[in-house]
């Protein structure tokens, strides 16, 4: 794999919604000019707690907490067991405790350095600490850069069931070092790819087309490249939240793949990734819309074949499909009883739709149980 570490030079994104919030995103190629950026929140005088992960904390946190030392107060790090499995209430109380003991109070900021695990947690912390204090998000994975780290989705998961606590809270800033998905594992760069296809789908056929077009340059992780496909994938990602940051309407279009994605996670015991379950929930709510006649047979293929392409499942096993079908009446996306399922009308063009069945479900999910093929 050739990875280029050229500069790339500085993106700003500012996301603006009204009075209630507005931040910039950052793209960089380094942590370098974290102290730069973090200025606009006045943070001389505040405390400031890094949290992170194990696995992160050995790669960034010393590099941060040095780098953003000399902007402020005092700095603490705070660890969290790496793992879907640690992202809970237990962990959020040691947090809670952390803060409590280091003195911070409601001026102070939180910085969430890692993946989507780690920025929901400490968002959901900063949500409900002391009634809401800021925080930054600085994530470290492809899936929390295009997806997680914008639009102020907090939580943790509850007894088996993903983010069922959490609240909405907008970062007050977002910076992302393009660099540090160099040192991510193929399985995790792939996690993030399924949310980059999913805007596509969603929103924007000729960012879809762009990112095929560029499979292999994104493959071998180019630096410009990289950057351009983040850059894509956040002013969809803002759009769509600043015209819905609470998830009345367009906002759920970002659920594309979820529901059965999120079934078939919660069966698998969160055995498979996050962005690896939404990728078989892609195909299946692809699968869906090609049979109700909104995608043509090959669009369906082609949807189905670039997971194959960005190293993502397209199949599963070890489950029954009608378990998968089953789970899915737990989605907390339901509404008054009925499945907000996301479909497509044709390739960038999604919509939410009430009316799909377990009958449709059950095909979908068939199609790609393994365990059915022999
Ligand atoms: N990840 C979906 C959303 O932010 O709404």
């Amino acid at each position: 794999m050739s990875k280029r570490t050229a500069a790339v030079g500085s993106r700003c994104l500012p996301v603006k919604k009204d009075q209630n919030f507005a931040y910039n995103i950052y793209l960089e190629d380094s942590f370098g000019q974290l102290p730069e950026r973090i200025k606009e929140l006045e943070p001389e005088n505040r405390k400031i707690c890094i949290v992170t992960d194990s696995n992160v904390e050995l790669l960034y946190a010393k590099e941060v907490q040095g780098l953003l030392a000399p902007c402020c107060r005092e700095i603490s790090i705070f660890v969290i067991q790496a793992g879907e499995e640690h992202k809970n209430l237990n962990e959020i109380q040691k947090l809670y405790e952390h803060l409590i003991l280091q003195k911070l109070d409601r001026q102070d900021l939180l910085i969430a350095l890692g993946g989507g695990v780690i920025g929901d947690m400490t968002g959901f912390a900063a949500a409900t600490f002391l009634r809401g204090i800021r925080f930054v998000q600085i994530p470290t994975t492809l899936l929390s850069q295009v997806d997680s780290s914008i639009g102020g989705k907090t939580g943790v998961d509850f007894d088996n069931y993903k983010n069922m606590v959490g609240a909405f809270h907008q970062p007050s800033l977002v910076y992302m070092n393009i660099n540090a998905l160099m040192t991510l594992s193929e399985e995790q760069f792939a996690c993030g790819m399924g949310e980059i296809l999913k805007h596509g789908l969603i929103r924007d056929s000729s960012y879809y087309e762009w990112v095929i077009d560029h499979m292999s340059e994104i493959q071998d992780r180019e630096i410009d490249t990289l950057f351009r496909m983040v850059e894509g994938s956040c002013k969809i990602k803002r759009q769509v939240v600043e015209n819905d940051p609470t998830e009345k309407g367009e906002r759920a279009l970002l659920n594309f793949g979820h529901t059965i994605g999120h079934a078939i996670e919660k069966m698998k015991n969160f055995e498979l990734l996050h962005g690896q379950c939404v990728a078989l929930g892609t195909v299946a709510a692809a699968y869906i819309s090609w049979k109700r006649g909104n995608l043509a047979e090959e669009e369906f293929y082609e949807i189905r074949d670039m997971n194959v392409g960005f190293d993502l499942p397209i199949s599963f096993d070890s489950l029954r499909s009608e378990d998968i079908v089953e789970a899915t009446k737990h989605d907390k996306k339901m509404e008054s009883g009925k499945i907000k399922f996301v479909l497509l009308k044709g390739i960038g063009k999604a919509y939410v739709d009430t009316t799909v069945t377990e009958e449709e479900m059950l095909a979908a999910v068939n199609a790609m149980n393994a365990d059915l093929w022999s």
